[in-house]
């Protein structure tokens, strides 16, 4: 710990009480924290990991009312659950919330502390921390990028993170120190609110900051805190195919007893539809587009009109309009939206 981390430790209970005060005044009156319950929290938890709360509010008010607890959504249909989350993306989520309510359901008691949840399918420290402090009480620090944030700028850590994993383990003893014993659920979510409103990535809006007093970097320099170096991208390329005929996609629908996205469609690769790329590929025919992803190159080649398709049972014709309704996989559709209309102009 540096000598700014022991400082700023030393005044945790003005830190506390000052965080506490503002979120009183100024968090957003979101469903689970009007009505707090532990299936509440973990439905929220697991829709917030990718997605902006603006997004996922509606999500969050559907799926509730549909399956109030667990024990129904333990009983629900895997299809259901499926579509039940289609648009909001990355569909690991929704059947990890599945398998992990069917784990809930069966357990002869619900878990309570960080230590008992994590484990459990889909629960990684983050969320275990974040459903054992709001909804139990438990004083566990909750990490995330937001938390990150705001603890590497108010400690004025300068210096570049290998990963944003590197980062987080950095500040974990930080945000333990400083966490509020008496409401951790509270505390954490706090951090985490000033993290999305007023620490924010671009624009820190340091002059409403309540805790500007503490911080090591308030004022401009803050917006460059931290520095966390971007993932290298390893070379590997996935080709698909994207073909669109009549207002249809091509898709390829994953068999519901697939060990990987299951039930979920996506676009066909190259080789599901039998085009060998290096010798079928015509330069003319064939455009390409380039999307790098996290962890490999994902190439989009949009067919044209008369490129010749094999028939088969997991490759459907889906109408452009239907797609928002149907479990394909987020980063697909999206790529979808974005080509489809530009080809369709022409
Ligand atoms: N991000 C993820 N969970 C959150 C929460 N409970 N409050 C604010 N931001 C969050």
């Amino acid at each position: 710990m540096t000598p700014v981390e022991r400082r700023l430790i030393a005044a945790a209970p003005k830190v506390r009480r000052s965080l506490l005060a503002w979120y009183g005044k100024h968090r957003r009156d979101l469903p689970w924290r009007a009505e707090v319950s532990p299936y509440r929290t973990v439905v929220s938890e697991l829709m917030l990991q990718q997605t902006q709360v603006a997004t996922m509010l509606p999500y969050f008010a559907r799926w509730v009312q549909r399956w109030p607890d667990f024990a129904s959504l333990a009983r629900a249909d895997s299809g259901e659950v499926l579509a039940a989350w289609a648009g909001l993306g990355y569909y690991r989520r929704a059947r990890l919330l599945h398998a992990l309510a069917k784990e809930i359901a069966a357990a002869p008691a619900l878990p309570r502390t960080a230590a008992e949840w994590i484990g459990f399918t889909g629960v990684g420290p983050y969320t275990a921390a974040a459903i054992a402090s709001i909804a139990f009480g438990d004083p566990v620090a909750v990490v995330d990028g937001n938390v990150v944030r705001v603890l590497t700028r108010l400690a004025g850590l300068k210096s570049p993170f290998a990963s944003s994993a590197v980062a987080v383990k950095r500040v974990t003893p930080l945000a333990g120190a400083l966490l509020d014993p008496r409401r951790p659920g509270d505390h954490n979510q706090a951090v985490m609110e000033l993290g999305a409103q007023v620490c924010r990535k671009a624009a820190p809006d340091c002059v409403r900051c309540p805790l500007a007093a503490h911080c090591a970097s308030r004022g401009p320099g803050a917006a460059a805190i931290p520095r966390i170096a971007r993932a290298k991208t390893r070379r590997a390329v996935v080709d698909r195919v994207l073909a669109v005929r009549r207002g249809k996609v091509l898709l390829r629908r994953h068999p519901s007893d697939a060990t990987r996205l299951a039930g979920l469609a996506e676009l066909p690769t190259a080789e599901s539809v039998g085009l060998k790329l290096e010798t079928d590929a015509k330069p003319h025919a064939i455009r390409r587009r380039s999307v790098t992803v996290t962890a490999y190159e994902e190439r989009i080649h949009l067919l044209p009109a008369k490129a010749r398709l094999p028939r088969s049972r997991d490759l459907i014709w889906v109408p452009i309009h239907d797609l928002p309704f149907s479990a394909v996989s987020g980063p697909h559709l999206r790529w979808i939206g974005e080509l489809a209309r530009n080809q369709t102009k022409g």
